[in-house]
This record gives C-alpha cells, structure tokens and sequence, in this order.
C-alpha cells in the first residue's frame, strides 16, 4: 500500500459522526444539517433540460480538453467577471469535474517529490483536499494561520525563510472557507513577489467568488489581480472554480482551472491520464450555465436575505459578522467547539462543524479551537428556525 494514505486524516464530516455518535436529538425538532457547504437553493431549471436536450452525446468518448463551445462559454465568463483580454480557450482553459478534484490533481501534476523537502503552503482553516493532495504528492503541508485578529490574512513574511525555499505549491482559498475574507490587491502583490522569488505555483480556490452582498463590489479573483498588477500571462497561477455554489449544482459536478498555459500543457497531460473526461451533457449544460448571469444574481438575493436576517440574531451570542463572500458564518463559541456542536446537535437538533476538524495546530495555534463554522446554504425557513434554536441554545448556555 501506497504508505502516504496513512498520513490522511478522517475527513471532518467523519469525525462529526464520530462526535455526535451517542446523541439522542429531540425527535420533535426537524433536523438541520448547517454542517455542510451542500448549496440547497433551486438549481435552475435550464440546466437539468439542456442536460436531457444532450442525452445524444452520451454515445462518445469526450475529449479530455473538453468542448470548444465549453471552453469558449467560459472564456466569455472570465472576460467578463474579471475584466481580463480574451483569454485563449485553446491553452489558457481546462474543465474539470468539479473544482475538488482538480484541486487534487494539481498538486500531483506540479510536486517534485524528489526533492525531499517539497513543501505545500496551505491556509487555516483549510480545505481538507488540500492536505491530502500535498501529502498524496510526497509533499509536506504547511499550515498558515488566518486568525480573526489579524483580518484573516496569511502572514507568510514570518515564514521561515527554508520553508519559503521549499515551497512548491500554495493554495489560496478566496473568497475563503471558512472565513469569507476576499484577497486585497495587496495580498495579492505580496503573494505574486514571493512566487517570482521563490518560483511556486499559486493554486486559487475561488469556488465561492459569485456568492458576495454588494452588487458593486464583487470578489477580485487571482487572474484579475495578476492582470491589474501588470502579471503577463498569469505566470505560476491557476484558478478554480465551479458551478457548484454559484449556479447551486454540486452534483453536476463542473468547474475549471485556467491560467498559466505553461502549467495548463502539463496539467492537461496528467488529466489524459489520471482524470475522467467531462461527459458530454454536463459540458453542454455548462456552457450554458456560464452564459447565464440571471440565476446567478437571483440566487444571490437570496443569500442576501438570509445573511440579513441571522447575523442580527447571533452576533450578539457568536459575534459574527457578514462575511464579504460565501455562505459560512465563523462564529466564536462560548464552550469548546466540539462540546458546543455536540450539544447543539443533541440538544436542539441542528448540526454545525467544529471549527478544530478544519483546523490544525501551527505555531501554537489552533486557529478553529472555539470556532464553529455554519453553512447558511439551507432554505430560508431551515436557517431562519436553526438560528432561533441556536439562539434559544446559547442562551441557555
Ligand atoms: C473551499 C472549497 N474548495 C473546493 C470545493 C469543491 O467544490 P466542487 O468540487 O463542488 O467545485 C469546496 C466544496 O465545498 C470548498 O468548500
């Protein structure tokens, strides 16, 4: 056996079961699942009949490149969102199955595991594919903590200087999960100058950049900041991102990498690989959900509702705040995160993720201890009684 999948961890949502094995809920409370960043608003309805609409295609072998009209559709997107020159969908676009695995994969594409000291940079709280790519790659991760105090930003100057040295990979996680803090330019510049010296690839999350409250003000992404800051060709930065939250499909699962196309030739030969090709009807119900923006503002709207609504009712128990982007509330607990999570649930019903199953100690702190992290990604009328029940829990707390 591959002696690297001793090193993985239990996923979070393992060792959540394990934590709340011995509850009893109260039967007559609904059960809510505020646990998961599963997206339950409506998926639009184009999408499952552009789906059946291509049931034809099924009959080929798709490329791993995927289709033209595809990548065409999301060039257009990328453009647009992020004021970029046309990218070229030929080199500068990849779809993948969904942003998870392609998250993986780069790291197995890009790793030297020759060299002994390769080093993945991750944030904490963290992704957990993330730690499993880096350590499946024959890399070590290092965690860097993104700590309320210090506005969730990664202080990677107090990085030791080796570390930097061995640095191979970094994963940016923005619009962050959990945390919802969006990259400032300025991040970015840091994060760009320490990649020109140190020669990593930045890897950018950005699953969560079309879920933000103002209008006006929507999330820089990577590719944006390169272009602002005068980065020809986005050098060392590949994207990622999905329809998973933005267009509330997870199990469509479809999303795409796109940057470097240096980095992309050689991402695309391991995906001929190791990866499945996107079928066909979902790369044609893609095309046509980055072409639509409606869904997209509407769906929005209703985050924006809820957020509007339930930040009021537990910042004054769980200090939160409305985060600039995503779904997630960061909130401080007043007991210890497991033993909050694990008496919400038996107590009240509702289950929430210790901020610790997310987290990992580093340098002396375990930035999820005391934290935990609840996914506003249910129906209006399951986050509005969930927050009463938390409220009504904290109180008694
Ligand atoms: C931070 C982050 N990145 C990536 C993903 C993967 O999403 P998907 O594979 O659906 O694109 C998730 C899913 O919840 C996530 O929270």
């Amino acid at each position: 056996m591959n002696p690297n999948l001793d090193r993985l961890q239990p996923y979070p949502f393992e060792k959540l079961r394990r934590l709340i094995a011995g509850n009893i809920p109260p039967g007559h409370l609904e059960p809510i699942q505020l646990s998961i960043g599963e997206p339950q608003h409506l998926m639009p309805r184009f999408i499952g009949e552009s789906l059946t609409a291509h049931l034809k295609s099924l009959a080929y072998y798709p490329a791993t490149l995927g289709s033209q009209e595809l990548r065409e559709s999301i060039a257009t997107w990328l453009s647009w969102r992020y004021g970029l020159p046309p990218l070229d969908p030929a080199t500068q676009i990849i779809p993948v199955n969904g942003s998870r695995e392609a998250l993986f994969a780069i790291a197995q594409c890009v790793i030297d595991s020759r060299r002994p000291d390769a080093t993945v940079l991750c944030p904490n709280p963290f992704y957990q594919i993330y730690e499993g790519a880096a350590l499946l790659a024959g890399a070590a991760p290092v965690f860097v903590n993104h700590l309320p105090e210090g506005g969730f930003v990664a202080n990677l100057d107090a990085l030791p200087e080796a570390t930097l040295a061995a640095t191979q990979l970094v994963y940016v996680c923005s619009p962050g999960n959990p945390t919802g803090h969006v990259l400032r330019i300025e991040e970015w510049r840091r994060l760009f100058e320490l990649s020109d010296r140190y020669g990593f690839v930045i890897a950018s999350d950005e699953g969560y950049s079309e879920i933000y409250f103002d209008e006006d003000n929507p999330p820089i992404g990577a590719l944006e900041a390169a272009h602002r800051l005068g980065r020809p060709g986005y050098r060392n930065i590949v994207i990622f991102t999905s329809l998973s939250k933005r267009s509330n499909a997870p199990g469509l699962r479809s999303g795409f990498a796109a940057g470097d196309t240096r980095i992309l030739k050689e991402f695309l030969l391991y995906r001929s690989y190791q990866s499945s090709q996107m079928n066909p009807a979902v790369q044609a119900a893609s095309a046509a959900a980055w072409g639509n923006e409606t869904h997209v503002a509407e769906n929005r709207h209703l985050y924006r509702e809820k957020f509007d609504r339930i930040v009021p009712m537990l910042a004054p128990w769980l200090g939160v705040r409305r985060p600039e982007a995503g779904f997630f509330l960061w909130a401080r607990t007043p007991v210890s995160d497991t033993e909050f999570a694990r008496r919400l649930h038996a107590e009240y019903n509702v289950l929430v993720l210790p901020g610790s199953f997310i987290t990992h100690e580093a340098d002396g702190i375990n930035p999820g201890a005391g934290f935990v992290r609840i996914a506003l990604a249910a129906a209006y009328d399951k986050c509005m009684d969930a927050a009463e029940r938390i409220a009504a829990f904290c109180q008694k707390l």
